[in-house]
């Protein structure tokens, strides 16, 4: 069938309309599908995409795990998962009537060649029935340390297409991992070798879900579709640069999976440095895939990495103690089940980094990122030098600066600060800001990340997803953070109250500079 497309590959008549957004026609199929991300992130983001019309005519989605699950039991779970965690409550029933016509188990081990070839049977069996194409895209919901077996396995069984047989107009096999991605550079290469004996690259959909988040989307377009800021985004306009992901929650019962990760490794390893990432990247050359992602990956190779002379004053660490959050009293991090009495695992890092190049040599970017701080906020604010010359005597001795700050969550939105004269017959300055709320603009319903991710990885648009060298380029930077913490001050991290926002030294990293940290 020929279609009638623009040179960017839109057809002008569906242009605007829902099917725009439509995904190919595939299986999903869920390894580890009677786990907690299941019911409370991907069935609820399949449904809300079906809600939407987003999902393709043929489509399945296929739950793997070892558990039995007799008659409709899958579907049931599947059906409460959706009402306890969809953003749209209730559950349409009609909608939900026939979404869950597409949904099956397997059941099986993942080290057993039984499963897959079951597997293979029930797909072809869908396909005939359905019409989902012979394509699947494998979520592999499970521990990275089943990945190696599930991939081996997959393989084997011949359930994996090559990207030349799509090209040849044959199905298409993709696969999609969630973090963590390793726990340090060599473990990391060790994981995407594995996913690379099976899967090029092109096949593989690693999920950064910060990426899948509204506003994290919006940073592209704020820089790069309004010609204002993007002139005085760079070292002569901007002063300093402060990166926040602040949440008010503890570890949540995940004490053991924490201690082996601490917030560098659960938050600043992804999240944060993909949010320094997409402010820091110049302009790519189009929004393809790689495009985008070799913008990010040379922002990655321009940090300044953070040698042993450099740690002290760098880089500060913290853990929560006891305390008050919104008022209720909060353990502290090792009275939390599953943490040894005298961890010394972080749950707080503050950084000064270096982004070395012509945009921003000489620009610090402040980062911090906590557990049980005093409120959740994450928040990009690039603060603007002051100006040159003072010609009014303000009250307080100066100006202050310009300062934009994006809001990624909550409250969306961005916030423009900027100085003002108080009505009057004096001439006393006031700052005041220029506000703008996604939620007043656009209503708050927004698409949950997950929807966009899955969305686009049914459509093979890997723009949200992290490549092989970011994730790499990701981990060569906090190792050698590590590394030199380690060689030169190795204490046990300084506690902070529950509450707060962070340790004192937090405070003297950015006070060394004549700067303070926000307070969002
Ligand atoms: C996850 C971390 O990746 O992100 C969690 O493992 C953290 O520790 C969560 O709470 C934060 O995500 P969000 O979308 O709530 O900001």
């Amino acid at each position: 069938m020929t279609r009638f497309v623009t040179p960017e590959g839109v057809n002008p008549l569906r242009r605007g309309l829902i099917e725009d957004r439509t995904g190919d026609a595939c299986a999903v199929v869920i390894f580890g599908a009677s786990g907690d991300l299941t019911r409370r992130k991907l069935m609820p983001a399949l449904y809300n995409l079906a809600v939407s019309r987003s999902l393709p005519s043929g489509f399945a989605v296929v739950g793997v795990a070892r558990r039995p699950k007799p008659g409709d039991q899958f579907r049931t779970e599947m059906h409460e998962g959706v009402s306890a965690f969809s953003r749209r409550k209730p559950v349409d029933s009609a909608v939900w009537a026939d979404f869950e016509r597409g949904i099956s188990y397997v059941q099986g081990a993942f080290d057993e060649a039984k499963t897959y070839t079951d597997l293979k049977a029930h797909l072809e069996e869908l396909d005939k029935e359905r019409g989902t194409r012979g394509n699947a895209l494998y979520y592999l919901a499970v521990p990275p340390a089943e990945f190696g077996i599930i991939v081996k396995n997959l393989r084997e069984a011949g359930l994996v297409a090559p990207p030349s047989a799509h090209r040849e107009g044959g199905p298409w096999t993709r696969v999609v991992i969630e973090k963590p991605f390793g726990h340090d550079l060599a473990s990391a290469q060790v994981l995407n070798d594995t996913i690379a004996s099976t899967f090029d690259e092109s096949q593989v959909f690693r999920i950064d879900h910060y990426l899948g988040k509204e506003t994290v989307q919006n940073l592209l377009v704020f820089r790069f579709a309004n010609s204002l800021f993007e002139p005085i985004w760079n070292r002569e306009h901007v002063d300093h640069v402060q990166i926040t992901v602040a949440e008010d929650i503890g570890v949540e019962g995940r004490g053991k999976f924490y201690e082996q990760t601490g917030v560098t490794k659960d938050i600043v390893e992804n999240h944060l440095m993909q949010l320094l990432c997409l402010t820091a990247m110049e302009p790519p050359i189009s929004l393809a895939a790689d495009a985008v992602r070799d913008e990010k990956v040379k922002v990655l190779r321009s940090l300044r990495p953070m040698e042993r002379s450099l740690v002290q004053e760098n880089v500060v660490r913290g853990q929560y103690g006891r305390g008050f959050v919104r008022g209720e009293e909060a353990h502290g991090y090792r009275e939390e089940p599953d943490v040894a009495k005298d961890s010394r695992v972080d749950t707080f890092l503050a950084m000064r980094v270096f982004v070395d190049n012509w945009r921003w040599g000489g620009v610090p970017f402040y980062v911090r990122a906590g557990k049980r701080l005093a409120r959740r906020v994450t928040e990009i604010a690039i603060q603007f030098k002051k100006v040159p010359h003072t010609l009014f005597r303000a009250p307080d001795g100066g100006i202050s600066p310009n300062v934009l700050a994006m809001r990624i969550q909550p409250d969306e939105g961005i916030a423009l600060r900027f100085t003002t004269k108080e009505p009057g017959q004096h001439t006393i300055l006031r700052d005041v800001a220029m506000d703008f709320r996604y939620g007043t603009a656009f209503g708050s319903n927004t698409p949950e990340a997950y929807e966009r991710l899955l969305l686009d990885a049914m459509r093979g648009e890997a723009t949200l997803f992290t490549r092989r060298d970011e994730v790499e380029g990701q981990w060569e930077y906090i190792d050698r953070v590590f590394e030199a913490w380690h060689a030169e001050a190795n204490a046990p991290p300084p506690i902070y109250p529950a509450g707060s926002w962070g340790p004192d030294q937090a405070d003297d990293l950015i006070a060394r500079d004549g700067r303070r940290w926000r307070k969002p």
